[in-house]
């Protein structure tokens, strides 16, 4: 995919205008809420979806995101006023997928072992943020509604006439290297490293680079991040049980955008579609992010991951990491996330007469951990690099760490720095070719030490 259309303002431009208007920006609160909001004065219709004539000279559409009959606890849907309806646009023409794929994949088969990426490499110049995107595996089928891609993305130019959307799954923008400006249908979204954005399935949208903030200096020539495309159920708070009513992921940490539309409609936008896999283009003589007024539950957010509540053990042994679920895409099996996403943020821990690093184990789970900041003592797991443990593959500390933890006096906590985010899969990923050759080295090193860990067996 290349960019077709001649930028109108130079990048540096996009770029500054982009920092000046996500310094601005407003949002509605509450993950799961019944938001409204309206760009223009009661373009939002009250007491009724479709009235005969909406304001403005408005049309009505309806977005769903679950099946009509769903239960109510779980019907995701969005009704947009817009100034021309989705269904105007021209026929679209299936494009190169170029490194955008989607499973099910079949050429590699799985391994057993732990599997390390090293941070993208700079994208070719003239990359945006569709044409970055790369797959490094997945799992599942999108026709399916179940499973997911894992994508990552580098990219130096902003879309300005260029918009995306998938049909195949919401998506979890994780970015890890330079702020986004993403403005969808619904209004717009600034999203730091730190942070992630949601961005319900087929909403379309295009993403700016943020510039430097004040006082910062420069801003990254590019940016790079993780995609998770989902193509199961939507996103959806975990259940607290015995936890209570607060904690872990707080709804109200939740940000939604309010409404705002592209201020000028008519020019030639490219739209590019991802259905059943594929790409398709069209080239609209208008921007298609121009929904005026809306309310629903389907709706893009922000969330700061550094909000996240920890819970953890004030005894004795390591919690699993399914206590740091903040989101989960839930199956028919209730308890069983078709994907789980978890949050470690820097954190305190405890736990007397504890070894209190992660426990050696073998996971009938798949993790996939990425690094937005390092730790101190990375081990190789520098910002930016990523990891794989497909089902059953063994993992768990190096010796240094495991030194460290055997000999620590654990009758003082301790903080542990870092960020850092799994995708936790019910499915084994499978990798695509691109993504197996990818791979980075095994040396011990890279995966922590974990092959330094000695025989301590005294009989
Ligand atoms: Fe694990």
């Amino acid at each position: 995919m290349t960019t077709s259309l001649e930028k109108a303002k130079p990048e540096v431009e996009v770029r500054e205008q982009a920092r000046a208007r996500a310094a601005s920006l407003s949002y509605s609160t509450g993950f799961g809420n019944e938001h409204s909001s309206e760009a223009l004065l009661d373009a939002l219709p009250v007491g009724r979806n479709t009235p005969q004539r909406v304001n403005y000279g408005l049309y009505t559409e309806m977005l769903s995101g679950t099946a009509f009959t769903e239960l109510r606890a779980n019907t995701h849907r969005t009704w947009l006023y817009r100034i021309r309806p989705s269904v105007v646009h021209p026929s679209f023409e299936r494009i190169d997928n170029g490194t955008l794929l989607t499973p099910p994949f079949t050429d590699v088969p799985l391994e057993p072992n732990l599997l390390f990426w090293a941070p993208r490499p700079a994208p070719a110049a003239g990359t945006d943020f569709v044409s970055g995107l790369w797959t490094l595996g997945g799992n599942g089928d999108p026709v399916q509604r179940s499973g997911v891609a894992i994508h990552l993305y580098t990219a130096d130019i902003s879309m300005t006439d260029r918009v995306f959307s998938t049909a195949d799954g919401e998506l979890m923008i994780v970015p890890e290297l330079g702020g986004l400006l993403i403005h969808t249908e619904l209004g717009l979204l600034s999203v730091e490293p730190g942070s992630v954005a949601l961005i319900p399935r087929a909403i379309k949208f295009r993403v700016e680079i943020l510039g430097a903030a004040a006082g910062e200096g420069h801003a990254p020539a590019f940016v790079r991040g993780y995609v998770c495309e989902n193509f199961g159920t939507p996103f959806a708070l975990p259940e607290l049980g015995f936890i209570g009513h607060g904690g872990m992921a707080n709804p109200r940490d939740f940000r939604a955008p309010v409404a705002a539309y592209d201020d000028d409609t008519e020019r030639p936008v490219e739209v590019i579609h991802k259905v059943g896999g594929n790409l398709w283009s069209s080239t609209y003589d208008h921007s298609p992010l121009d929904v005026v007024a809306w309310h629903g539950n389907s709706v893009p957010y922000v969330y700061n991951m550094l909000d996240f509540m920890v819970m953890g053990n004030v005894t004795v042994d390591h919690p699993d990491p399914s206590l740091l679920t903040a989101l989960t895409s839930t199956t028919d099996t209730p308890g069983v996330g078709n994907v789980d996403f978890c949050v470690v943020p820097p954190r305190w821990v405890s736990g007397e007469d504890t070894f209190r690093p992660q426990y050696f184990h073998r996971n009938v789970s798949t993790e996939y951990a990425g690094v937005i900041t390092e730790l101190e003592n990375p081990g190789g797991w520098v910002q930016g690099s990523s990891g794989l443990t497909n089902m059953m593959t063994p993992h768990g500390t190096g010796a240094d760490v495991w030194e460290h933890a055997a000999q620590a006096d654990t009758s003082v906590p301790e903080k542990v720095d870092g960020l850092f985010f799994l995708w936790e899969t019910k499915l084994p990923i499978a990798l695509t070719t691109q993504g197996a050759q990818a791979v980075g080295t095994t040396d011990d090193e890279t995966l922590s030490g974990k092959n330094t860990l000695q025989s301590r067996f005294r009989p």
